[in-house]
């Protein structure tokens, strides 16, 4: 075992004494952005959820994570187990301590196999002649009680013909019980891919089988496939994933990066794709994961990073960044993906209350409330909080169109940097939810038939609605999350 400490490539195993503690009073001095029943890094830095496997009786998740700052250094994989997402559980976490993951345990996924759990992950590591990235395909075996019992590499170096690259593996079993996983991938044209890898065991070697080919898809200026995701939901495959570079539209793919999901049907290692969208419309979501694989299910679990590679938000000066999105339902009508908060979520909230809106209101705790109404496809304007500063966050619809607005709302110049609003184009509007949780706004259009999911900052908020319409809104209180 090797504790690294070389910069920001610092194992939490290095932390000097009192370290810890010293962040975690930074961010306990945060008094208005921090969530209550999302997931948020305790210290430091979130992104990617990983490792996402559900054992047959418990779930077992991880995080992208960097202790120490708001910013991307050494990732670790922060571990839990939950049997309801809303008391969590601690486990063993993944943390980089072998020369074939010395500059940080990057994204993967996870299978179970027999009574274990297998982590397939990159192992980020750098030349020391050079300094040359080069990267690894990892596995760590867990037992069910989030034990870890082994690592070792399995893959090297990135495959002839691609740059370093090449990670995000993601596990799945195929129907002849070979263990396969698909990488993200640049080719060294610098285009984006995904690989497919195969294993007849996990103690075997992985033999690459080649590209994923989604001829449907349009990859001009794609330079990176991020997360890739393979998944059977019905008798349709999915497949989503965060391609970058791709370029920004009005009103869609409006954030500097994109999830994306396609249905269609796998045949060999070409995706016939007969529908191709953003997953999310929101400012904040990025490299999405399911619990699932190839297994047929009617739906499945998706977590998202609400967050962006490359975006500051005003809680860097507490030292914590980013969250995880509620845990979605994912299933498919007509073709498209429906995305809601599962069951359990409504379940936990306290009894729904009814309320008219009108003119400008004061709704108690609004800020941790979730509210739900009929638009009846007719236009609105809605601000929801306010401050000195005269600070707000809007939500309008017209025509088809709905824009979430923060630019009256505390912004970091990157954030600016990529527009204040996001819209979001619907045939007809009816049934609006929007989730608040101090810093974050996840909305659910349609019964989940579109999502935006957001970050928004305003400190000292007083919790008040102003409509330019009379508006019958029902109103209730998520669960806080437990951790024990
Ligand atoms: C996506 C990503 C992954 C990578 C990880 C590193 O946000 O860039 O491709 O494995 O984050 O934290």
């Amino acid at each position: 075992m090797i504790i690294f400490n070389n910069g920001k490539y610092k194992s939490i195993l290095a932390a000097e004494p009192g370290e810890l503690n010293t962040i975690r009073q930074t961010v306990k001095s945060d008094k208005d952005f921090y969530p209550t029943y999302h997931l948020a890094p305790p210290i430091g830095l979130l992104n990617d959820p990983n490792g996402l496997v559900f054992d047959g009786e418990k779930y077992h998740l991880f995080y992208q994570w960097f202790p120490f700052d708001a910013l991307h250094g050494m990732k670790h994989w922060k571990h839990f187990i939950t049997n309801d997402f809303q008391v969590f559980q601690h486990a063993d976490d993944l943390i980089p301590c072998e020369p074939f993951e010395s500059h940080g345990c990057y994204s993967g996924g996870a299978l179970k196999v027999d009574d274990k759990l297998a982590m397939f992950y990159t192992g980020n590591t750098r030349r020391l002649t050079d300094n040359q990235r080069i990267p690894y395909q990892n596995l760590a075996i867990f037992d069910c009680n989030g034990m870890l019992i082994s690592k070792r590499p399995l893959i090297a170096k990135a495959p002839n013909g691609y740059t370093e690259h090449v990670r995000d593996p993601k596990p799945y079993l195929t129907s002849e019980g070979k263990i396969r996983f698909i990488c993200g991938a640049q080719r060294q044209n610098l285009t984006g891919t995904a690989l497919l890898f195969e294993m007849d065991n996990l103690d075997d070697t992985p033999r690459l089988l080649g590209e994923l080919d989604i001829p449907k898809f349009n990859n001009h200026q794609v330079f990176m496939w991020e997360c890739p995701d393979l998944m059977k939901l019905g008798n349709k495959d999915i497949f989503i994933w965060s391609p970058q570079g791709k370029a920004r539209e009005t009103h869609q793919f409006q954030n500097n990066y994109h999830a994306t999901y396609a249905i269609g049907q796998l045949n060999q290692h070409t995706f016939d794709a007969e529908y191709i969208a953003e997953l999310d419309q929101g400012f904040d979501f990025y490299a999405p994961q399911t619990f699932s694989g190839l297994e047929n299910k009617e739906n499945t679990i998706l977590l998202g990073w609400i967050g962006l590679p490359d975006l500051t938000y005003p809680t860097n000066q507490f030292k914590w960044h980013s969250a995880l999105t509620m845990p979605r339902e994912i299933q498919l009508k007509n073709n498209q993906l429906l995305q809601r908060p599962i069951k359990k979520i409504y379940e936990n909230m306290t009894t729904l209350s009814s309320l008219t809106l009108k003119g400008k209101m004061e709704v108690e705790h609004l800020d941790r409330a979730y509210l739900k109404f009929d638009a009846q496809n007719r236009p609105f304007t809605l601000d929801f909080f306010s401050n000195k500063a005269k600070e707000k966050l809007s939500l309008s619809y017209e025509n088809g169109l709905i824009c979430l607005d923060r630019h009256q709302s505390t912004q970091t110049e990157l954030m600016i940097k990529f527009g204040s609003q996001r819209y979001c184009k619907v045939h007809e509007l009816y049934t609006i939810e929007i989730f608040f949780d101090r810093s974050i706004v996840e909305i659910f259009l349609n019964n989940g038939e579109k999502t935006m999911t957001s970050r928004f900052f305003i400190a000292d908020r007083e919790n008040v609605i102003v409509t330019n319409r009379s508006l019958n809104i029902e109103i209730g209180f998520p669960k806080h999350i437990q951790y024990v």
